[in-house]
């Protein structure tokens, strides 16, 4: 909590920026009812924590509440606006997602050539921090280097390295912090969510220093084959449920595949050196290489355990009701434990430079 108090003081990337709650809040979702009512809960500590009063406190304090859906829970600070839950099964999978792009990268954290300027000490945001895993682990790497991450939800540790801070904003929110300040600006796993994918860029090209650089990495959900054992024609549940949660996302506002867009949009933003890095990411154990096979095993686990969770708005914005979500599944289910089909998806990381002036 030192760390949030320390912030309070700073200025904010954006007018609402308010600290991120202790871990201790991150296990609430033993609060959420079973029904499919929808609950907001407050943590009760958060106007103490902050150490403010006023207009100031109330806000800290609304950054902290949940939204509770179907036995799912969200964030509340701008409610709405993420379609996927925060509750720990899902704080679980993006640690696991991070586990899977550095097993899968070869133990890269980003793929933009800013290791000196990191090295020299700089400074990194790191847009939809989530659990924050990347921003914490990087700060251990970089003792020099500053690195902030945001989230809409407040379920960041606050037991970190002392050039790690976190805060609860909205990236897509216009930012306060001084233009030309950043070495490293880096979005993973959340550009599907982006509302305006060209304003986020124009944004960060104008608060990247000269020479820094916006890197984004998602996982392009089209599952694939090489060896034939998936063909177009092949039915295969997963891949009808990914088309409807591509179709869900899209009613609720942003491109589950905007990632494959964004080179080119780069470049319309003014970036150079634009570069995209394309690795396969297996689902299931079929890879013979043990390293690719590991890679599989998570990503089929990630799956699994967020089918609930990723169905559930998208799909309640197409008209499914939960029972006809549970229905479907069951086949989807189904297709990801099948071994017969060796599928992978692509991730693409994609960066590039502001130009030097
Ligand atoms: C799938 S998680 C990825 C977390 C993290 N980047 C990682 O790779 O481990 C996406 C995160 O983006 C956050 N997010 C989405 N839209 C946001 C916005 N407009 N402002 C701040 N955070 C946002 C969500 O709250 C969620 O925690």
């Amino acid at each position: 909590m030192l760390e949030a108090l320390r912030e309070t003081a700073k200025p904010p990337l954006t007018t609402n920026r308010s600290p991120a709650l202790p871990p201790s809040f991150a296990s609430a979702s033993s609060l959420a009812p079973s029904s499919n009512s929808t609950l907001t809960t407050t943590d009760s500590s958060a106007s103490a924590d902050a150490g403010t009063s006023g207009d100031a406190a109330s806000m800290t304090s609304s950054v902290r509440e949940h939204v509770f859906e179907g036995g799912l829970r969200y964030h509340a600070y701008r409610a709405g606006k993420y379609a996927f839950p925060n509750d720990e099964s899902e704080q679980i999978r993006d640690d696991l997602k991070h586990a899977n792009s550095l097993l899968l990268s070869g133990g890269k954290y980003f793929f933009s050539p800013v290791e000196d300027a990191l090295e020299a000490g700089g400074e990194v945001l790191d847009l939809g921090t989530g659990t924050g895993i990347w921003a914490v682990e990087l700060g251990d790497k970089y003792p020099k280097t500053k690195i902030t991450g945001i989230d809409l939800s407040p379920i960041q540790p606050t037991l970190v390295p002392e050039n790690v801070h976190f805060f609860v904003d909205d990236f897509e929110e216009e930012w306060i912090d001084p233009e030309d300040k950043y070495d490293l600006i880096h979005l993973r796993n959340t550009l599907h969510s982006v509302k305006d994918p060209q304003a986020l860029l124009e944004r960060a090209i104008r608060h990247l220093k000269p020479g820094g650089y916006f890197e984004a990495s998602d996982i392009c959900f089209i599952p694939r084959s090489d060896d034939g054992t998936l063909t177009p024609s092949t039915p295969y549940a997963l891949r009808d449920f990914i088309s409807y949660i591509a179709a869900g996302v899209r009613a609720l506002g942003s491109d589950v595949y905007a990632v494959l867009a964004l080179p080119d949009a780069m470049r319309g933003a003014g970036f150079a050196d634009v570069r995209r890095a394309t690795l396969k990411l297996p689902l299931g154990p079929w890879p013979r290489d043990p390293r690719l096979r590991c890679c599989g095993l998570l990503t089929r686990t990630v799956m699994m355990e967020g089918l609930r969770g990723v169905s559930a708005r998208p799909l309640a914005a197409l008209g499914w009701t939960p029972l006809q979500i549970e229905m479907f599944l069951v086949d989807v289910r189904k297709a990801l434990m099948d071994e017969s089909v060796h599928v992978y998806f692509e991730l693409h990381v994609v960066y590039g430079k502001k130009p030097e002036r």
